[in-house]
């Protein structure tokens, strides 16, 4: 397994896998977007060569927003939701982030799961964030000496 930087032949990839992982996926021209901007964190796990997790996040000054987090299905318990995350975290702090949000659906056990176990806090919900109703839990996290 490798952790390395988005490139942008990987987007082609992580679109394919995002329609997998999502019921409401970004398109290739949106992560195509968000990776052409400067303030753009992608990290990636793969294995022999295929993409297994990724995830990515744009920084504005202190803040970053988690854009994504996903695992493969096939790869899925056994750490690499934890690992991209806190990689992602690492990327965030050397372009300045001081502290990290995301928006979660309500009934994403498994993220939940992931992203309470990684220290985030929720402290809010946007009621029918998602376009098919659903609502999200925001939720943030201060970001410490430890995740450099
Ligand atoms: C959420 C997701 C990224 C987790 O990835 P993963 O590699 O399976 O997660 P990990 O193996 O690193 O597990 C990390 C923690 O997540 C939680 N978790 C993972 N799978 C879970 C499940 N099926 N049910 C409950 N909690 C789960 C646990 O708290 C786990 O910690 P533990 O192993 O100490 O119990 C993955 O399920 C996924 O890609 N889902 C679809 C996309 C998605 O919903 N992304 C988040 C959008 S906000």
């Amino acid at each position: 397994m490798l952790t390395r930087d988005w490139t942008k032949e990987d987007i082609a990839e992580i679109s394919a896998l995002e329609k997998v992982c999502f019921s409401d996926p970004w398109s290739e021209q949106t992560f195509l977007a968000a990776f052409s901007s400067p303030y753009f964190a992608g990290v990636l796990i793969e294995d022999n060569g295929k993409i297994a997790a990724y995830a990515c996040a744009s920084v504005l000054f202190e803040d970053a927003e988690i854009g994504a987090v996903a695992v493969a299905p096939e790869y899925r318990s056994k750490g690499l939701g934890k690992t991209v995350l806190c990689e992602l975290e690492k990327r965030v702090k050397e372009k300045g982030a001081e502290r990290i949000f995301l928006e979660v659906r309500v009934s994403n056990e498994s993220a939940l799961g992931l992203y309470r176990g990684a220290g985030f806090e929720a402290f809010g919900v946007r009621k029918k964030y998602y376009a098919d109703g659903e609502d999200a839990f925001v939720m943030r996290k201060e970001l410490g000496a430890s995740a450099r």
